[in-house]
């Protein structure tokens, strides 16, 4: 799905399930750490109109999807909990060498902003795929087709500022890292955890 290399076992949608509250909190969190990440790349390159205006837009559905979310779990008599640090994108961070160079810093932000996007997808669509719970099926599928239109929009703006083939190539290494990472995963009841 997506392109990513490897697929959640089924198991991790129990796991979920059992476990709601603390997934929607960790969803809740992960929408709004989407929209940091959409205003931290305004601060960083406010001189490219065309990601500017991109990340307005983007902000805004993400700070509406937190709400979506927290919506949900104070209507299914959860609170919100506290937030944890996503080993999963601190260990995506480390894929990309650091450096000064302005639009490799980009290229690498906009790939792993893809990823991520992804992996939500992909993990939403197991949720929604094996949940007995249909409403909980039905908030997911509705969610999926938006993660997915941020996907497709951070990975052509990845490939608007590079080589083509340059991406193509980081991206197809990134994917195989993250895969490698994620045989590891579907233990817990966090979204990219
Ligand atoms: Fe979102
Ligand atoms: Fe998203």
């Amino acid at each position: 799905m997506l392109g990513l290399k490897s697929t959640t076992n089924p198991e991790w949608a129990k796991i979920v399930e059992a476990n709601l509250g603390a997934f929607l909190t960790d969803h809740a969190f992960a929408e709004q750490k989407a929209a940091a990440g959409g205003f931290s790349l305004i601060i960083s390159y406010s001189e490219e109109t065309e990601l500017v205006k991109a990340l307005s837009e983007y902000t805004i559905e993400e700070t509406e999807h937190f709400k979506l979310v927290h919506d949900f779990m104070t209507a299914r008599g959860f609170k919100l909990g506290r937030d944890t640090k996503s080993n999963y994108a601190a260990h995506l961070l480390k894929f990309f060498p650091k450096t000064k160079d302005r639009i490799e810093s980009l290229v690498s932000r906009c790939l792993i902003a893809a990823l991520i996007e992804a992996r939500s997808c992909e993990r939403f669509k197991t949720l929604a795929d094996y949940t007995s719970d249909k409403e909980l099926e039905q908030f997911y599928r509705d969610l999926i087709a938006s993660e997915a239109g941020h996907y497709s929009q951070f990975l052509k703006f990845a490939k608007s500022y590079q080589d083509k083939n340059v991406v193509d190539k980081k991206w197809d290494e990134l994917l195989t890292y993250e895969a490698i990472y994620m045989e590891t995963q579907g233990k817990t009841p966090l979204v990219h955890g």
